[in-house]
């Protein structure tokens, strides 16, 4: 007899295996007790029938209460009609714990409790269909790069500077020095693009943002990548071949995950096809204009002009070249308007909003001191950063790119809340 993990079983047709995991649901019917066994991988159904089990084997089903852990043992049949085509018939039951107050029934409860339950939602089939599109989706992003000979850098967490501007820092003590949570791995990674041409980093980032929005957490997790002698132009084509790839993969690799959390995944298929839409800023100040907004040349977007700007099509679009003075100080100008930046945000279709952030880097010395001077940074913190402009400066590029927001598109979540196992959001900290 041999232990299987669920997802195995329609490989084991005929044979007798043990399965250990919990118990989800059950259901009787006389001399008929079917239980809905989890184990992480799937979800089998177990059949005790009466005249074929022990007394002992009957009552201790009878007494299972959702979520008890178990280990069942029994033959695999084939059941066409069974979730994963199979089935159990038991012949040994054992219950490791009985457990028979499990807080989250299959009636419906409220966001507030279900985040106060987080580590015991993360079982839900909703939440465990979410967690396997955000595995997926991070493998995938690793491979895409791997694929193309980028190499990975990790960037710090602990860092002395702020990159996205000062208002969203989470602040720390470092041994009586001041040290921020890393709002974004870039400034470190521009260095590393000196010594590695193509490089990217991905890993937790914080901003300590005063927003209460379906879009904002206050850590999350963001892939960048950044390339030497790369240009404005190749960066818009790099962000949407690595979109139109990812979707494509979650949407082959999820069927099964995708059905469960019924997304319509024909609103998907568009981003899979490239070329994207791009939209000079100009004319999306004017597109918002026409549809009513009371925006001006200058504004930045919020999350409504966002919304507004997605494409018919179904698309991501790309909106370039933002007013200089809105967007962070690394960014090189427009040299056709220097007011301008080279700048590019991706905007998800269906309201899902910014999903990337990027731009070309300003690659001359005196240019980055002005900038650092004019948005009154701590000199002393970027003497290293002006470094990459002292010694071989280069022309370079890269963005970043928030996943829980992609997740969250993916599988047509109305809040980013769910897409990250345990959320950190304004006044969440618990569990
Ligand atoms: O546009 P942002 O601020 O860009 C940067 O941090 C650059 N340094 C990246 C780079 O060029 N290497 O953030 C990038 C992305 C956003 O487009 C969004 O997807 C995500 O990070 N993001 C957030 N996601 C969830 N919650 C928040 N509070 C987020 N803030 C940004
Ligand atoms: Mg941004």
């Amino acid at each position: 007899m041999q232990d299987a993990e669920i997802r195995q079983l329609p490989e084991l047709v005929g044979q007798e295996v043990r399965v250990r995991g919990w118990l989800f649901n059950k259901r009787s019917s006389g001399k008929l007790q079917f239980l809905i066994v989890r184990d992480g991988t799937g979800f089998l159904q177990a059949v005790v029938f009466k005249p074929e089990v022990p007394q002992k084997v009957w009552e201790d089903a009878e007494k299972l209460g959702q979520e008890s852990s178990l280990w069942v043992v029994g033959t695999v049949r084939e059941d066409k009609r069974a979730p994963g085509g199979v089935e159990l018939t038991v012949k040994e039951l054992e219950i490791y714990q009985l457990c028979q107050d499990y807080p989250i029934t299959p009636k419906e409860h409220g966001v507030a409790f279900l985040m106060d339950n987080r580590h015991l939602w993360l079982r839900s089939r909703r939440q465990h269909a979410i967690m396997r599109v955000r595995n997926e989706l991070c493998f995938a992003i690793r491979e895409f790069f791997y694929k193309r000979g980028f190499v990975l850098i990790d960037s710090p967490i602990l860092t002395p500077a702020a990159c996205e501007g000062t208002s969203t820092l989470f602040q720390t003590d470092y041994f009586g020095e001041k040290a921020y949570l890393s709002q974004s791995g870039q400034l470190y990674l521009e260095p590393a693009a000196a010594a590695h041409g193509k490089v990217y980093c991905f890993g937790p980032t914080f901003r300590a943002e005063k927003s209460k929005t379906r879009r904002h957490l206050m850590e999350f997790w963001m892939v960048e990548p950044e390339v030497a002698w790369m240009r404005f132009p190749e960066l818009l084509d790099l962000a949407e071949e690595f979109v139109s790839e990812l979707v494509a993969r979650v949407l082959d690799r999820c069927q099964e995950e995708l059905k469960r959390l019924e997304r319509d995944t024909s609103k998907l298929e568009p981003a899979t096809r490239r070329p994207y839409p791009r939209i000079d800023y100009a004319d999306a100040i004017a597109k918002l204009q026409a549809k009513g907004f009371s925006v001006q040349f200058g504004d930045d977007f919020g999350g409504d002009e966002e919304t507004a700007l997605a494409d018919e099509s179904g698309k991501p679009v790309m909106i370039t070249r933002y007013p200089a003075h809105i967007k962070a100080f690394y960014m090189e100008p427009d040299p056709q308007d220097p007011t301008r930046a080279l700048a590019v945000d991706m905007i998800a279709p269906e309201g899902y909003g910014e999903i990337i952030g990027g731009s070309e880097r300003i690659s001359s010395y005196e240019l980055l001191e002005q900038r650092i001077r004019e948005h009154n940074l701590p000199r002393e913190a970027f003497e290293w950063y002006l470094d990459i402009r002292r010694y071989g400066a280069f022309p370079h590029s890269g963005f970043g790119m928030g996943i829980e927001r992609v997740v969250a598109w993916l599988c047509g979540l109305d809040h980013v809340r769910e897409t990250i196992p345990y959320p950190r959001m304004l006044y969440r900290l618990y569990p």
